[in-house]
């Protein structure tokens, strides 16, 4: 079998992390190429894991001798990428929140069907061993008709790359909102079929800009070279309340500094049954089902499949590639999970609703 070259745009934290080790783990793949403007974390990263060619010019990289592309740059460049990408003739792998606004997404999304690539979304928590057991039942019917949901990403002090591009609104487009918030928006619109935003109201808040702590992430042995602005004009807790298009009613919170419980957790409301998911860190309070059998509640807790998200996301996507299959996350999912953060956002800063 050829293997499948793989280019990286993008050398930081997630990449360093995750990427290229779940990367490596793959038979016939090989990491062709690596882009960064940080010629320092480049060449770092270029030798650490032996790639071949390094670029700090990503419009080269998507011209070169590769099948497929992994975006891992800040925010406000995926879109661009990704659409230069497939007109290039790559399949793309984009980092979330896949792009800044509505419009950029339904564009990516025409250039993926004019082109025929394949673009997917990095979406770890749809490998989940918590989506795994909730979404063939929620497509069963076993939930019943989900009428409310509650969704939360909760953080106490811990602001991602304080300073850098993370707390830079015209480079990240959103704090915790955007950048958090979004993969449990995600797997909850994943999750109950991605119904549509019909009425939004945002707000959101910058109360820890003076006492900011960094919050460790990326991983400080993968900031080589990188240069602070010390820049933070980005919420630090944000919250939406979203009428659905299916009658559903969605309320999520996200926050990287504030004074609250911490973690990550979903509440589906069921007619035949509801969903808690606690932080799945919490190893002592388990996921549980209420249901209900002969007039009899139960609280059901399922076992949860172990599973390791960022390397079955990437075998996703190779698989993808080979088989040219359409990849797990799809156009209507991905819409509405744009347009419900930019509506949070648009609330928030008009102090109206946004009705769509
Ligand atoms: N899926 C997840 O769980 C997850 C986790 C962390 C980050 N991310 C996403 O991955 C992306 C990168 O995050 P990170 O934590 O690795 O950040 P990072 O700051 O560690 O890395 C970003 C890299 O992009 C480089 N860069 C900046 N401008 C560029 C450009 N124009 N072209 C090419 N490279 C450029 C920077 O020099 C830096 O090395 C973000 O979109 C973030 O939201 C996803």
């Amino acid at each position: 079998m050829e293997k499948i070259k793989i280019g990286l745009i993008g050398a930081g934290g997630i990449v360093q992390s995750a990427h290229i080790p779940s990367l490596k783990k793959i038979k016939d793949v090989e990491i062709t190429a690596i882009a960064d403007i940080n010629k320092e974390k480049l060449k770092y990263v270029g030798e650490k894991f032996e790639i071949k060619y390094t670029f700090t010019e990503w419009e080269k990289l998507v011209e070169a001798d590769i099948d497929a592309v992994v975006i891992s740059s800040p925010n406000v460049f995926h879109a661009q990428q990704s659409i230069r990408a497939m007109e290039s003739g790559k399949d793309v792998l984009c980092e979330k929140p896949v792009c800044l606004t509505s419009e950029e997404a339904e564009k990516i999304f025409k250039v993926a069907e004019d082109t025929k690539r394949i673009f997917m979304a990095a979406f770890p928590r749809r490998f989940s061993g918590e989506a795994k057991v909730l979404k063939p039942m929620i497509d069963k019917g076993e939930l019943g008709e989900i009428y409310y949901i509650k969704a939360s990403y909760l953080r106490r002090r811990g602001i991602p790359g304080l300073g850098t591009w993370f707390t830079d609104k015209k480079l990240a487009g959103g704090g915790p909102m955007i950048d958090v918030g979004v993969h449990i928006l995600d797997f909850v619109i994943y999750l109950i079929g991605a119904p549509e935003p019909e009425m939004i109201i945002g707000s959101k808040y910058e109360k820890f800009k003076d006492k900011a702590v960094d919050g460790g992430w990326p991983p400080l042995e993968t900031r080589i070279g990188d240069k602070t602005t010390g820049k933070i004009d980005v919420e630090d807790l944000a919250c939406g309340f979203v009428k659905l298009s299916n009658g559903a009613t969605l309320f999520i919170e996200a926050s990287w500094a504030g004074n609250s419980e911490t973690g990550m957790r979903v509440s589906l409301f069921g007619t035949k049954a509801g969903v808690q998911m606690p932080d799945p860190q919490e190893s002592k309070n388990p996921l549980r089902i209420f249901s209900e059998n002969n007039g009899v509640l139960m609280d059901i807790i399922p076992h949860i499949p172990v599973s390791d998200s960022f390397y079955e996301e990437v075998v996703h996507f190779i698989e993808c590639i080979r088989k040219r299959k359409s990849p797990i996350t799809k156009k209507k999912e991905i819409i509405s999970v744009v347009k419900i953060i930019e509506g949070i956002y648009k609330s928030a800063e008009t102090g109206n609703p946004v009705v769509f």
